[in-house]
């Protein structure tokens, strides 16, 4: 196949940002520049394609860890907000890329945004146990080790208007008063507030750190994202 084909493919960019990137000498196979956007790649060979030194990751299946700002919903259209499918560049528009579970409006950080559905339903679903952190602010009296050993053995929520409900064991960790972080393996829908609340706090900011070994990249503005590398999709598929 082409290597501005397999590249734009890839999610690395439009055909004709592609080309310039070969022309301008940053793709290489076994470290030789490949200028030529009409070289064609033997399928032994896509291996060894690299993009600035780092080996690209071909395929359909396209896989990106978006900085989520304040003030968006997560979903790839909405009639009147801003939503997290505003920030994907054009070329990734026809992709069917979705974020992977949910963070509200207000939360920040990590966000998986791929068009993987059976690794987005995996990690969404009760089965898999990935880690999730979130850094917590919250108002009302600070947490106490009370409430940690309570978290660590799996609360239940009892909710006016809902059945109980028996959360997993959660991973409390104090940091100021009014700040903890909290280690979740479920993603029950506003979980982290809904915690905090039955001990009668009140979230004021949320930022997810971490889903597993995922995390932001250094210098990772809110609204960016980065293509994830052959390995950091293997650490997540594990
Ligand atoms: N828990 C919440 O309450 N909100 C989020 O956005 C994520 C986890």
């Amino acid at each position: 196949m082409r290597i501005d084909k397999i590249l734009a493919n890839s999610g690395y960019g439009t055909r004709s940002q592609v080309k310039d990137f070969l022309r301008s000498g940053r793709v290489t196979i076994n470290g030789e520049a490949i200028l030529d956007p009409g070289y064609s790649v033997f399928d032994k060979d896509i291996p060894l394609i690299c993009l600035d030194g780092s080996p690209i990751v071909a395929g359909t299946h396209l896989y990106f860890c978006l900085n989520k700002p304040d003030g968006y919903v997560t979903a790839m259209t909405d009639d009147h907000l801003p939503c997290v499918g505003d920030l994907i560049p054009d070329h990734l528009k026809t992709k069917k890329l979705a974020p992977v579970g949910r963070l509200d409006y207000h939360t920040t950080g990590v966000l998986l945004i791929t068009n993987d559905g059976d690794l987005s339903h995996k990690l969404t679903s009760p089965k898999w146990h990935k880690e999730k952190v979130y850094l917590v602010t919250y108002e009302g009296e600070a947490l106490t080790e009370k409430e940690v050993e309570c978290f660590s053995k799996g609360i239940t929520l009892h909710e006016k208007g809902r059945e109980p409900e028996k959360l997993k064991p959660a991973e409390l960790i104090l940091l100021a008063p009014g700040q903890c972080r909290l280690v979740l393996t479920e993603g029950k829908t506003h979980q982290v507030k809904r915690m905090l609340a039955s001990q009668g706090r009140s979230v004021i900011a949320l930022h997810r750190e971490s889903i597993g070994s995922l995390c932001l990249h250094d210098g990772q503005k809110p609204g960016e994202m980065y293509a994830l590398s052959a390995e950091e999709i293997a650490l997540l598929k594990e």
